[in-house]
């Protein structure tokens, strides 16, 4: 059932524990996860654990075309499942005192403590055994994207002195437990041991797909108090052995750096060999101390622009700061041709790197937290795979652009026939993205050159998946997977249809407005899409006044997730996939996503009537919906369900709400609290590139703050018994304040609405 289940304590920037927990093993790996936006791992121990853990290190944009594994091949399905990998495991050693082996799945331990510093990005770990405490620091650099570092320091606690052999490794022999024919996806190039460590470089194994084979090398160095006595190499491992003497009360420090390369930088083997040891010289000439404070000032950059505050409640406030370092961990733009996969480096699940989350959830965060080039970055990512998306609706026999559900190059990698084929509306995700960023920044350079390409193509796609019904004399739109994914196959999606609509209107309106003739669009074809605008089938119900989230949803035993006995949920993991297709619940934001999105075209009696309907019957098991839920509850001014459902994207992860944690964070949900906080309580909205807020204040918060970049403008907003609007930087700002236009030239302030 979805109960809270927190391992962690609660603290403003911290997620630590007293607890070594053995049995939610997998869900503490992945709470602990760090990354840099280059590489990060799970928060796996770096010293043998052999009780249950999933062992993963991952380097964005490093990945493997696995053969695609289904029953029964259906026409259309991709020829493989992209798969994030499982990079090379280069945090290992096995540790041993007095030449005992520390593993602290047997071995008996005392004072264990574990904490992620959300402020300085650092991992630590101690704990004390056979009279040493052992403490363990872990950062991947934000500051120096290649580089890893770990380090030991060993504290004598009694009187005896003790042997400590340290046995450091890296290791090419890592599997993905997804991996459909149980491959193991590298091969070893070469390796070698030297003076001051060693090194391993390895590429992706052949695969029949022409998909480019990935380099990536690792070379480990060390500082510190120990002595090196042997050096091995295996088949698919390098390792260094280190041992000291540790005297009574005395301390000892070992340090591992990991320098990793890959040739997604460097043109070839060779070249990736060179950089890994040009960056290895690099940091050998700085201390500990330096490397980490680079590392820390990148972070503290990062929180002085997207830190929200939340006064009055750390479990709040613990729930968005959780989710933006791990957001930032994963993509923070440095990399255009990176995007953001719904699990980051924390897990393998959902294999692919690209999503419709990235546009519907991630492109509003990034473009008010971010410099304006990383949002137009993601954009221009889908511009860069146009051809792939052609190809993807080809495979369906369909004109224009179809852009996939799940990717790494633009080519559609997922392989369930409800959707792969049927769940379409990411399509018109797409194009939304483009006129957020227009109508955000003002910026309509990318619209003009580049977004009206892929809205023509996208158009196409459209008006080729339409039918006329001469029966109801509209356009429809069969056989298709809403957002909500536990119902297939249905007729006239609301959300499909209405984002459909919406795209050819906006294609049509923004070809009027920028003359494109080398986009060889004919008049008929326009005319074309004019007539299916205006005429596509959008369920609604009179008597109700909803829009049906699809033609026979009404027709359903419609009841609310409440009169449900609670040892059914989550619903995916308690009941027949049948039972779930047929029953009214629904996963996630459907009829209410499309409400969100062009919340300005509708009233506030249909928001409402809408939201009173479906939100009963929403059981929130995609991780996407309770942000959607949050912002139109605020909206509604329904507070406690808007509280309710911040607490439950923003703590989803920390919380194990679905029961799904252990196999990796919601990375791409993660905007979800953020948005929230700001189109929810604080109610930003840009309709029509007005800035406006009406904020409400949660009952059990004593005041909240954030900072938007809004065209070129800083803005802090505080919301507590009163609305500050404080100017950090740029140019005065009007903004809409509760129905009233105010300027911004320095701080305004207003009592709460
Ligand atoms: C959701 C999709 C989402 C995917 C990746 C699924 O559970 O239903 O909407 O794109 O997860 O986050």
């Amino acid at each position: 059932m979805n109960e809270k289940k927190n391992i962690f304590d609660i603290d403003p920037w911290k997620i630590k524990t007293n607890q070594l927990y053995l049995k939610e093993h997998r869900l503490q790996e992945s709470l602990t996860s760090i990354g840099n936006g280059y590489m990060g791992m799970r928060g796996n121990f770096e010293e043998k654990y052999s009780g249950d853990s999933h062992q993963g290190t991952y380097i964005a944009g490093v990945w493997f075309p696995d053969k695609t594994r289904v029953g029964w091949w259906k026409n259309g399905y991709p020829d493989y499942f992209g798969k994030a990998i499982n990079a090379l495991n280069f945090i290992k050693i096995n540790l041993s005192i007095d030449g005992k082996e520390i593993d602290l799945a047997k071995t008996p331990f005392t004072n264990f403590y574990q904490e992620l510093d959300m402020k300085r990005g650092v991992l630590l770990r101690r704990f004390q055994v056979f009279g040493v405490e052992i403490k363990i620091e872990r950062f991947a650099s934000v500051d120096f994207k290649e580089l890893a570092v770990i380090k030991w320091t060993f504290q004598n606690k009694d009187k005896k002195h003790h042997c400590i052999e340290i046995n450091s490794s890296i290791d090419a022999n890592v599997e993905n437990e997804d991996s459909n024919y149980d491959e193991k996806f590298w091969q070893v190039l070469d390796k070698s041991s030297e003076k001051d460590g060693s090194w391993i470089e390895t590429q992706t194994i052949n695969n029949p797909f022409g998909v480019e084979q990935f380099i990536i090398a690792a070379r480990q160095s060390y500082v510190g108090d120990f002595s090196k006595t042997t050096q091995k190499q295996e088949d698919f491992q390098v390792s260094d052995t280190f041992i000291a003497t540790l005297e009574p009360e005395k301390t000892l420090c070992f340090e591992k750096r990991v320098i990793v390369t890959t040739s997604r930088d460097y043109k070839d083997s060779t070249e990736v060999k060179q950089a890994l040891e040009e960056l290895t010289d690099k940091v050998k000439k700085q201390t500990f101390e330096q490397l980490l404070f680079a590392h820390e000032q990148e972070w503290e950059n990062r929180w002085n622009l997207a830190d929200v505050v939340i006064e009055g409640n750390d479990e709040s406030q613990q729930g968005i700061r959780f989710n933006l370092f791990q957001l930032f961990s994963t993509y923070y733009g440095e990399d255009e041709r990176l995007n953001i996969g719904p699990k980051g480096f924390t897990g393998e699940k959902y294999g692919g790197a690209t999503y419709w989350d990235t546009e519907a959830y991630a492109v509003p965060l990034y473009l008010a937290l971010a410099k304006p080039e990383v949002s137009k970055n993601l954009l221009k990512y889908r511009y860069n795979q146009l051809a792939q998306a052609k190809h993807n609706a080809r495979q369906q026999g369909l004109k224009g652009a179809l852009y996939p559900m799940v990717t790494f190059t633009g080519v559609e990698c997922h392989n369930e026939w409800e959707i792969t084929f049927e769940e379409i509306h990411r399509n018109g995700a797409m194009a939304y993205a483009i006129y957020n960023y227009t109508n955000y920044t003002g910026d309509d350079s990318y619209l003009k050159n580049e977004g009206l390409e892929v809205l023509v193509e996208i158009s196409r796609f459209w008006a080729d998946r339409v039918h006329f019904s001469k029966n109801m004399g509209k356009y429809m739109i069969h056989g298709v997977t809403g957002p909500n994914e536990y119902e297939n196959n249905v007729n006239n999606n609301w959300y499909t249809n209405t984002l459909a609509k919406w795209v050819l209107q906006y294609t049509i309106d923004s070809l009027q407005k920028y003359l494109r003739e080398d986009l060889l669009i004919t008049k008929d074809e326009k005319n074309q899409w004019q007539v299916i605008a205006d005429n596509m089938y959008l369920p609604f119900d009179d008597k109700k006044g909803i829009f049906v989230q699809h033609d026979t949803f009404l027709d359903k035993e419609l009841m609310s997730v409440k009169d449900l006995d609670a040892s059914n949920l989550p619903l995916n993991q308690n009941w027949s996939w049948d039972k779930i297709l047929r029953s009214c619940f629904i996963k996630q934001a459907d009829v209410l996503q499309g409400i969100y999105l062009f919340g300005n075209d509708y009233t506030m009696e249909e928001k409402k009537a809408n939201f009173e309907f479906y939100e009963p019957m929403t059981v929130h098991e995609s991780s996407l919906s309770p942000s959607i839920h949050s912002i139109l509850a605020a909206e509604l001014g329904m507070e406690e369900k808007a509280f309710e459902m911040y607490e439950r994207t923003a703590r989803l992860d920390l919380d194990n709400y679905n029961n799904d944690t252990q196999d990796g964070l919601h990375i791409t949900s993660m905007t979800g609290s953020w948005l929230a906080i700001v189109q929810g309580f604080a109610q930003m909205k840009t309709w029509n590139e007005q800035l406006s807020f009406a904020p409400i204040l949660p009952k059990n918060w004593a005041a909240y703050s954030f900072n938007i970049n809004y065209r070129g403008t800083l803005l802090n907003v505080r919301v507590a018994d009163k609305l500050t609007l404080l100017k950090k930087s740029g140019k005065d700002v009007l903004v809409n304040i509760y129905g009233k236009k105010v300027v911004v030239k320095d701080k305004v302030e207003i009592n709460l609405g």
